[in-house]
């Protein structure tokens, strides 16, 4: 391991799903350079990520990916210290694009190789992106919600590496609720940032949507059942295709009102269980991380939260809510702890309903 004055200089890359991203960052947290391509354009047509899809084009995207991330931090693969990649949770093939480039650049260059945790870094890009402003240095310990395509979930987090899973969603991430009432709405994918469009000038109140589990104690998320009541809303009850329904039929005020009641449920099922765990865990601090997290109503009801109640609330900005590689700096405290991995390391792209 490098001591002295250099900063260290680690090589992160990501592509656990729909981005390829890769970043220069240092054990200061300096972000030297960072490149995110999106697939957005390729999976839109079919309102959701394609598996096969996202690996291929991860293919042709990661070399160019970080060859501009290198050109952009001003250094080269000799300038690096470690090469980290997100190895886990995600899907496989698009893993294992990540995983092949950082574990061929790592025997190459003759540099330890790092795993990433794809949800411990999303709440440490909360870290990253206030990293001037903690009082304390540190936003450890803390409640972290990962909310995203993929993941909704909430863990007591005491350290950066050091996660205990307290619940997560029972069927859908509510990413996914975002991404398939978008699609019924005839709105583009990805869903999340059609619906807030959408939603400006809705009645959130104009229809009352379900808050599943929401009056319970158990720590879980449940948003099936909303997307149904969408459905049932807009379609009627039975087993009609919702891609053949005439959703030009609604207004664009009707639209409105079913994005905004509907955003309003999901909101308030994701705040009223975040305060629930801070409340079970008897922590004063939240962290959120994950794409929707970027849902400017979310941001609104949760800061209001954190006012009301009293909790520290850091909720990274946008750029880095959705997928990418800054995040990944979180390779800085594995660099620290000296938790290198072997050049057979494999992806884990199982969804973590236990402790990450
Ligand atoms: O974290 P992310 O980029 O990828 C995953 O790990 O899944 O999250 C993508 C998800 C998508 O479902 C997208 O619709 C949602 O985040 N999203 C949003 C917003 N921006 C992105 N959901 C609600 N409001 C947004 N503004
Ligand atoms: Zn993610």
């Amino acid at each position: 391991m490098k001591s002295g004055n250099h900063p260290i200089k680690i090589l992160t890359l990501e592509t656990t799903c729909d981005e390829t991203a890769a970043a220069v960052v240092t054990d200061s947290l300096d972000v030297l350079g960072s490149v995110v391509a999106t697939q957005d354009a390729l999976h839109q047509k079919f309102g959701g990520v394609v598996p096969e899809i996202a690996s291929r084009a991860h293919l042709e995207n990661i070399l160019p990916v970080i060859d501009e991330t290198l050109r952009r931090a001003n250094i080269t693969l000799a300038d690096l210290d470690a090469v980290a990649v997100a190895n886990m949770p995600g899907l496989a093939g698009s893993l294992l694009v990540g995983l092949i480039a950082a574990k061929t650049l790592a025997l190459a260059l003759q540099k330890p190789l790092i795993a990433i945790n794809h949800l411990q870094a999303h709440i440490y890009a909360c870290k990253v992106a206030f990293k001037d402003e903690l009082a304390d240095g540190d936003i450890f310990p803390c409640v972290g919600l990962i909310v995203s395509g993929g993941h909704t979930s909430l863990y007591r987090c005491d350290g950066a590496i050091d996660f205990t899973f307290l619940g997560g969603t029972i069927d859908d991430a509510a990413g996914e609720a975002f991404d398939k009432v978008a699609s019924m709405l005839g709105l583009p994918f990805p869903g999340g940032p059609a619906i807030q469009k959408a939603a400006t000038g809705g009645n959130p109140k104009a229809f009352a949507f379900p808050r599943s589990l929401l009056h319970e104690e158990r720590l879980a998320f449940s948003f099936s059942g909303l997307k149904t009541a969408v459905r049932y809303h807009l379609f009627g009850q039975g087993k009609v295709s919702f891609a053949a329904l005439p959703c030009e039929a609604y207004s664009e005020s009707e639209i409105a009102d079913v994005a905004a009641s509907f955003q309003e449920a999901a909101v308030d099922c994701l705040v009223g269980k975040s305060v629930q765990a801070l409340q079970q865990t008897g922590l004063s601090t939240l962290c959120v991380g994950g794409g929707v997290a970027a849902n400017s109503r979310f941001r609104q009801k949760m800061e209001a939260a954190a006012q009301d109640r009293g909790f520290r609330l850091y909720i990274a900005p946008l750029a880095l809510c959705t997928d990418n590689a800054v995040m990944g700096a979180i390779a800085i405290e594995r660099y620290r702890a000296g938790l290198f991995e072997p050049l057979d390391l494999d992806v884990s792209p199982g969804l973590l309903r236990t402790n990450a």
